[in-house]
């Protein structure tokens, strides 16, 4: 009997895991819950630093969320090369960020999961990134998550294309 497809998963990945991944897993989870597509996909996130493992989100994160009527449910973990096997895309917020998975993967496959997320915005110019905001006050992090619902349709609609959702 052939196998069931597996159910599709992505990391997303930022430097701390505080701020920028755990805002687009937030977005993402709920663009997927917009579409009833809530359990057919495996949604997480993970920082290429340990700095702040087992944090929450960045409270100014979580206050522009909260103001656009979602949750961010992230813990900051740091990413690993496992990761690489246990999803379909690991996506970087910026080059940096891109750089660092690159050389943590293993495997020309793994090499080839890590997608820079602005990359599925057909609006957003080539090699375009999420900007670290931590440094920023909250209007950077406004613009953090209309950044991550924009790439967050084109990252759906890729989906439904490879994995048929
Ligand atoms: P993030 O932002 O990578 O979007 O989570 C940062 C969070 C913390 C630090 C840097 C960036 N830090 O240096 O502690």
């Amino acid at each position: 009997m052939p196998l069931p497809p597996s159910k599709p998963g992505v990391c997303f990945v930022c430097l701390g895991n505080i701020c920028r991944s755990p805002t687009a897993e937030g977005v993402f989870l709920a663009k997927l819950r917009e579409h009833g597509l809530e359990d057919a996909v495996r949604v997480d996130s993970a920082g290429t630093g340990s700095w702040h493992t087992g944090e929450p989100a960045d409270a100014r994160a979580r206050a522009v969320a909260t103001r656009r009527g979602i949750e961010l449910p992230s813990r900051a973990r740091q990413v690993t090369p496992e990761d690489f096997d246990a999803f379909d895309l690991i996506i970087a917020m910026d080059a940096s960020n891109r750089r660092d998975l690159v050389a943590l993967a293993r495997t020309e496959t793994a090499v080839a999961k890590v997608k820079l997320f602005r990359s599925f915005d057909p609006t957003a110019d080539p090699g375009a990134e999420v900007p670290d905001p931590y440094y920023g006050g909250e209007q950077g992090f406004d613009e953090v998550f209309d950044m991550c619902e924009r790439a967050s349709e084109g990252l759906l609609a890729e989906l439904r294309g490879t994995h048929g959702l």
